[in-house]
């Protein structure tokens, strides 16, 4: 029995288990190839078709996995119902892949999901980790799965969940994994919003009144020329104008250490955004020099 689905012209081909795509990329390995790796959770959009073809321009084999990581998802969240389009997404990366591949949680997790972890130390409780306990232990561990299963020599993640990209890279340097970690820009919307799985959610209302996160850190980038506290308080200022989106977050990261600028900070940062538009939870980002 084959656990491969053979690619249809167009399509990438599928593998389900863990045997086959170590067995896939060992064979690209043993013929001198470079291999990337693009992890996802499905449910793809341009913003991914932009982490396949950042991985097209750097490796002879492109691997795409599509698992719905259960460990990232706390107990009310969106587990249940996030979207699960394999079809779909398959026919989005026509050529983009090579492979794709998609196991079943079982799969992933043969012994049950509460087995070994990785923790991903302090910063993973702040932002998201503070309103997402468990979160990011989760997603490390699959990334940790995913990279040693697939090895490749660089993997792919969207700059807009730039906490997890700090994490990654974090892992990466303190366990000696030998992958290069490449941080892809943001895709947005033409008013701004950036691309997200989650963006379909959205009722027409809420969809309107999104555009708010892109438009926040907008205005804290323009007042930070003023200083931290200038910045914060136009992005907030912004928030507030707008009723049906509700403020989760809004803060000034420095890039280094993801922590918290102080209030006489100067320099390049980071502005961090999450909140909840309608029953849907939103994040956004972008780089800006304070002072
Ligand atoms: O960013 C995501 O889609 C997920 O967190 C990832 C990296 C695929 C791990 O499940």
């Amino acid at each position: 029995m084959t656990d491969t689905t053979a690619p249809t012209p167009g399509r990438p081909a599928v593998s389900t288990t863990i045997a086959e795509i170590r067995s896939i990329v060992r064979d690209a390995r043993a013929r001198g190839e470079r291999v990337a790796l693009v992890p996802t959770m499905g449910a793809l959009h341009d913003g991914h078709l932009s982490l396949a073809r950042t991985a097209r321009g750097l490796a002879d084999v492109v691997v795409v996995s599509i698992f719905v990581n259960p460990l990232q998802f706390g107990p009310n969240e969106d587990f249940d119902r996030y979207p699960r389009t394999l079809d779909a997404d398959l026919e989005a990366l026509g050529d983009l892949a090579d492979h794709v591949f998609a196991p079943t949680v079982a799969e992933m997790y043969p012994n049950g999901p509460s087995q070994t972890r990785i923790v991903a130390g302090e910063v993973a409780g702040e932002f998201e980790g503070a309103s997402r306990p468990g979160h990011f232990d989760g997603m490390l561990t699959v990334v940790n799965k995913l990279l040693g299963i697939v090895q490749p020599d660089a993997a792919m993640f969207g700059q807009k969940d730039a906490q997890q990209v700090f994490l990654v890279r974090q892992m990466v340097a303190d366990l000696d994994i030998p992958v290069s970690i490449e941080a892809v820009p943001i895709v947005r919307e033409a008013d701004g919003l950036a691309l997200s799985s989650r963006n379909r959610y959205l009722d027409p209302d809420a969809r309107e009144a999104a555009v708010t996160l892109s438009r926040a850190l907008h205005d804290t980038g323009a007042a930070a020329g003023a200083g931290v506290q200038a910045a914060l308080a136009a992005g907030v200022a912004r928030v507030r104008a707008s009723a049906p989106v509700k403020l989760d977050y809004l803060a000034i990261v420095d890039p280094q250490t993801f922590r918290s600028v102080a209030d006489g900070y100067r320099g390049a940062a980071t502005v961090l955004i999450a909140a909840r538009v309608g029953t849907t939870r939103l994040i956004d980002n972008a780089s800006i020099i304070i002072g």
